[in-house]
């Protein structure tokens, strides 16, 4: 920890548990958070974003039609310095070098599997003057475990190196804390905020890999609900923008053709919809579509796009308000890539309005629906749960 009165905790944090490679850095204070933002706390955190840079390798793996673990793996070790080194510029904290001797034996052997990663760390880093940061965030998992790693280690050298604690954080709850910033003024001057915090709340996380039901009774005081028993929704939206030929990662397409269809022409079932708790179930769905096509070989792709759309959203949305109405939350939250779905935003707000017309609906901002590092910064503030280097292993199948 830099100096003894703190007055911010500035963090620096990095996502590689797919195929985006993220680096943030912010300032949050108080510089501890304990109750702050608890439920009777009097003080609000506030977080100020000095770089939050995203690479995506969508293209390159959309040759293959989706994320290969090991391609993954080589471009985490060849994006991560220059997006460290451009994310610390950004912030006004890169400076070269003093003459402070490094030992680069530990690092060596941090990171002995990552060796091109390896050769830019001493070529770029090593030479670094220590920035100013207290503690440093990483991505332990869920995700895929030799992208996961790639993060970890590289975290670890730097912790190492400048002798800053590590704070491992769930993706998961990355994506749920994505909901809480604030983002006021224009792309270029934004201005950020932490919205107010209120328990019990209730999220909805919605991405590639996950499909979640989760109860908030305070920071990191989860409670699974529900959760899918096979295909995630971004994964069932893949799948079925796959059979539909248009590309990867389909969803973002899948929503947009959705657009021009008529969601009624066609009904595909609702898997679960009616189940007696808060689990879900996709892929009886993709195949239901995929038998569609098959029999239909006129099919309008629109419409079947709209309708595969609408009972993935309608699930979404009856299971979301049961549980609402079930643990009335202060707060209704919505995470992860498939939050950027326009209907499921809407759906949702539009319900709630109705049914529960004073709970607050939180949607994260479009540009941090995807994976980001902004939000493990923020993951990590609030669990503040410093880890020695040795115990920060990828946990490819972690929950929240
Ligand atoms: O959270 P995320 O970026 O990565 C994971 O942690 O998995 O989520 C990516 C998922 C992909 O399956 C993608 O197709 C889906 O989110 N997605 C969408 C939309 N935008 C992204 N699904 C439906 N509608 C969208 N507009
Ligand atoms: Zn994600």
């Amino acid at each position: 920890m830099s100096g003894v009165k703190l007055r911010n905790m500035r963090i620096l944090a990095i996502e590689t548990s797919c195929d985006e490679t993220a680096i943030a850095i912010a300032d949050f204070s108080p510089p501890f958070p304990e109750k702050a933002g608890q439920a009777g706390s009097k003080s609000k955190p506030r977080i100020r974003v000095l770089s939050n840079i995203v690479s995506s390798q969508v293209k390159l793996h959309a040759k293959f039609g989706g994320v290969v673990p090991n391609l993954a793996k080589r471009e985490h070790q060849r994006n991560l310095t220059p997006i460290l080194i451009a994310a610390l510029k950004e912030s006004k904290l890169l400076r070269s070098k003093t003459n402070r001797k490094t030992d680069s034996k530990t690092i060596e052997k941090i990171l002995e599997r990552e060796q091109e990663l390896l050769t830019l760390f001493k070529k770029k880093i090593l030479s670094l003057e220590p920035p100013a940061i207290d503690a440093i965030a990483v991505t332990m998992g869920p995700g895929l475990e030799p992208a996961l790693w790639v993060g970890i280690n590289f975290a670890k050298a730097l912790s190492h190196l400048w002798r800053v604690p590590l704070i491992p954080v769930s993706h998961m709850a990355g994506h749920l804390y994505s909901a809480f910033l604030q983002k006021n003024g224009t792309r270029k001057a934004a201005r950020h905020a932490l919205r107010t915090f209120q328990f019990p709340m209730l999220s909805l996380l919605v991405s590639g890999g996950h499909t979640e039901l989760v109860l908030a009774r305070g920071h990191g005081k989860w409670k699974i609900l529900g959760q899918t028993r096979d295909d995630a929704a971004g994964e069932a939206f893949d799948k079925v923008a796959r059979i539909l030929n248009l590309g990867y990662p389909g969803g973002p397409a899948l929503a947009r053709l959705a657009e021009k269809g008529n969601e009624r022409n066609i009904i595909f079932p609702k898997p679960m919809i009616n189940s007696n708790n808060y689990d879900f179930s996709f892929s009886g769905l993709k195949t239901a579509v995929l038998y569609y096509l098959r029999d239909h070989k006129y099919a309008n792709k629109k419409d079947v796009a709209a309708a595969f759309q609408k009972a993935v959203v309608d699930v979404l949305v009856a299971k979301t308000l049961r549980a609402a109405k079930t643990y009335k939350p202060k707060i209704v939250a919505l995470g992860g890539g498939v939050a950027a779905n326009k209907k499921l935003r809407d759906r949702i707000g539009k319900e709630l309005k109705k049914e529960l017309p004073k709970t607050t609906y939180l949607l994260p901002d479009m540009a941090l629906t995807g994976d980001n590092a902004l939000m493990i910064a923020i993951a990590a503030y609030f669990s503040g749960r410093k880890k020695a280097l040795t115990e920060v292993k990828a946990d490819g199948n972690l929950t929240l």
